[in-house]
């Protein structure tokens, strides 16, 4: 059975035709890179509105039911940037602990990253990870909190996932 992957970009330009999504293509190559499980995703491109966002997220979480919701832009301090508060209304509890590393990783590469708001957390069976919006952040903040990720899905009562040898090596307590 194919396993749905929520992927969901953020940008009131790219969803305007302003310009081209790269961050969620980027998403998606390197989750085809690494999954070793059949998967198709399920893609959404909203604008920075907390609504559509929040909509984006319920419909991937409760009726598509991915074990894994990756978000990328809108985590800024800008005005209109507000998926993080998107992100806290759908969830039921938060994991502070991605967002913590993700920043932790990234700003030993770029200074600017202590300016997102990244977050994660859990609805029902689904983990929501928020990344930031630049193509450049995608593969580097997921590399930092991979090797969490197949143990929490697992807890949330999600699939055990299966990787290639290209993805970060993962942890899973004994
Ligand atoms: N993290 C990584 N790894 N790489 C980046 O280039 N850019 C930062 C930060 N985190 C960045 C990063 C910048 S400049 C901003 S403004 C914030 O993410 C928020 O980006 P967003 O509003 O597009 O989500």
């Amino acid at each position: 059975m194919s396993i749905p992957f929520g992927i969901v970009t953020i940008s009131d330009r790219a969803s305007s035709g302003v310009y081209e999504d790269k961050s969620g293509p980027a998403i998606r190559e390197v989750l085809t890179r690494w999954l070793a499980v059949p998967w198709h995703e399920a893609y959404r491109l909203v604008p920075d509105e907390q609504p559509a966002i929040e909509a984006a997220l319920r419909e991937l979480a409760d009726d598509v039911q991915c074990p894994l919701i990756v978000t990328t832009g809108g985590t800024g301090p800008a005005p209109r940037d507000v998926t993080p508060e998107a992100t806290v209304a759908v969830c039921d509890r938060v994991l502070p602990g991605f967002g913590e590393q993700m920043r932790a990783v990234s700003v030993r590469t770029v200074p600017t990253a202590i300016l997102s708001r990244q977050l994660a957390g859990s609805r029902g069976r689904s983990l929501i990870v928020n990344l930031p919006g630049k193509p450049a952040a995608i593969e580097e903040c997921l590399r930092a909190i991979w090797p969490a990720v197949p143990y929490c899905v697992e807890l949330l009562g999600g699939p055990k996932l299966a990787f290639t040898s290209d993805a970060p090596q993962y942890h899973r307590p004994s």
